[in-house]
């Protein structure tokens, strides 16, 4: 595939996400990937690389570097599995010589460490200048606006594709919306006016320690004066946002909730900022494809409108306690530590289900309209570690083609089309859009 050491790297196996990648590497990518897991405890990564063998053990594996342990293993493999290869566990520290070295070795590195602004910026620094591909999971946009600001350019020059958010959040929301303008653009010839989109269920066991850290320490992180100017809906555009939006009235401004044709009661979404800032990067990136009028909203669907209310109400009232010191404080007490997460058990009903609906840019009053819906059955960071593994390999496969969409640089999960889509829908996570006859 490249004449690289690597074809990816995994920077941080050892997290509750990272390792869920890791599985879905080595049970679903082909076997003659070479492929590293990366960190920055080589006794941390050890034991994961032998389970990871242990998942299928007829493919070339993440090994030992360490001089000592190399003979032991491959004696161990070829004992035990008949494998005369191994590819290695690599300790790496987060400063820039060593991040370099690596960047140097790889294709594309999928990063894992979080939070992402306390940590990740460096390795995206080393992507950028070596022009090495990367990918990670983050939600943090006030820090993607940040590596765009500093390394969108550097990263377009040196050929480089960045991906942020190629976990629950983004990635569905903005599949779905390039699925459903592909499809107005097939079916209807013209471009899209308008998507809304909303979480029609999500059945989560919960959060893991690393991304309630998270949310916390972004609070820590960023004054409130920075933090909304950098989480707006166009704090991640490319280009000028489209002057016309469709706007909120003040009762649904107030109160969140309001009644949406074909969707049902719709009101403020968890993720929806973060959503909105990456599907509008997205058109922005891609002006020629969306349409320079598109507008996007995200919304989380609910019963009924004192329900929708009392969420919206909720959330508000939920980020203002947050803004409090000894509130993070108390919070930090109940979460879970790094590293762990919900248990697979509990985790084995969780559900997602997007429903969006795309008007076509049409004169008339009755605009054609396309709906659309995503879903995937299953854990949400199990989906998270199969969504960043499944766009490594659409970008090791497609790198040109990608680069010539969107031009390269920091850009989004649309970026890699259908492509995308089509793996994601091999490993149960289905996207279908139909054109609405009424
Ligand atoms: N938005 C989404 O859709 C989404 C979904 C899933 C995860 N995430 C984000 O992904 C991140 C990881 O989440 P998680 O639950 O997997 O967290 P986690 O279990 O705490 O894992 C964190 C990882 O980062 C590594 N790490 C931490 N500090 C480090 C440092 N100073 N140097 C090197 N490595 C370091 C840890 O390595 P050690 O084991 O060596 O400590 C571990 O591998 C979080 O920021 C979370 O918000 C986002």
């Amino acid at each position: 595939m490249t004449s690289l050491q690597y074809d990816l790297v995994l920077l941080g196996p050892t997290g509750y996400t990272g390792r869920f990648c890791a599985d879905h590497i080595v049970q679903n990518h082909p076997t003659n990937l070479k492929w590293a897991i990366a960190g920055r405890s080589a006794a941390k990564m050890d034991p994961i690389a032998q389970e990871l063998r242990a998942l299928v053990p007829d493919r070339v594996q993440p090994g030992m570097k360490s001089f000592v342990m190399i003979p032991i293993f491959i004696a161990f493999f070829i004992a035990a599995f008949g494998l005369t290869q191994c590819t290695d566990v690599l300790e790496v520290q987060l400063n820039s010589a060593e991040l370099d070295e690596l960047a140097k070795k790889t294709k594309i590195i999928i990063n894992c460490i979080g939070p992402y602004h306390k940590y990740s910026s460096p390795v995206v620094e080393a992507c950028a200048n070596n022009g090495t591909h990367y990918l990670d999971v983050t939600g943090e946009t006030p820090w993607i606006k940040i590596m765009i600001d500093k390394y969108h350019d550097t990263a377009k020059n040196n050929g480089a594709i960045i991906i942020h958010s190629v976990g629950v959040e983004s990635a569905p929301a903005d599949m779905l919306a390039w699925a459903l303008v592909k499809k107005v653009r097939e079916d209807l010839s013209c471009n899209t006016r308008e998507i809304t989109s909303c979480i029609k269920e999500m059945k989560s066991s919960g959060a893991s320690g690393g991304t309630l850290n998270t949310i916390i320490s972004i609070f820590d992180w960023l004054p409130t004066s920075k933090l909304l100017k950098f989480t707006g809906p166009f704090s991640l555009a490319a280009g000028p946002s489209p002057k016309d939006i469709p706007r909120e009235t003040i009762l649904q401004k107030l109160l969140g909730a309001r009644s949406v044709r074909d969707l049902g009661i719709l009101t403020t979404s968890p993720n929806g900022m973060a959503d909105m800032a990456i599907v509008y990067r997205s058109s922005t990136l891609m002006p020629e494809f969306y349409g320079k009028r598109f507008a996007f909203h995200q919304f989380l669907n609910v019963r009924n409108v004192f329900i929708g209310a009392l969420v919206h109400v909720g959330m508000m009232v939920g980020l203002s306690l947050l803004l409090l010191p000894p509130v993070r404080w108390l919070l930090r007490k109940f979460i879970f530590a790094p590293g762990n997460g919900p248990s697979m058990q509990d985790s084995l009903n969780d559900h997602l289900e997007y429903h969006a609906v795309a008007t076509a840019d049409q004169q008339g009053p009755s605009p054609k309209r396309v709906f659309g819906k995503l879903t995937y059955q299953g854990s949400m960071y199990v989906y998270t570690g199969l969504l960043v593994a499944e766009a490594a390999m659409v970008i090791l496969e497609n790198e040109e083609k990608i680069k010539k969409v969107s031009r390269g640089g920091i850009v989004t999960t649309a970026a890699l089309g259908q492509e995308f889509v089509d793996r994601l829908d091999q490993v149960g996570c289905r996207i279908e859009t139909k054109v609405l006859e009424y």
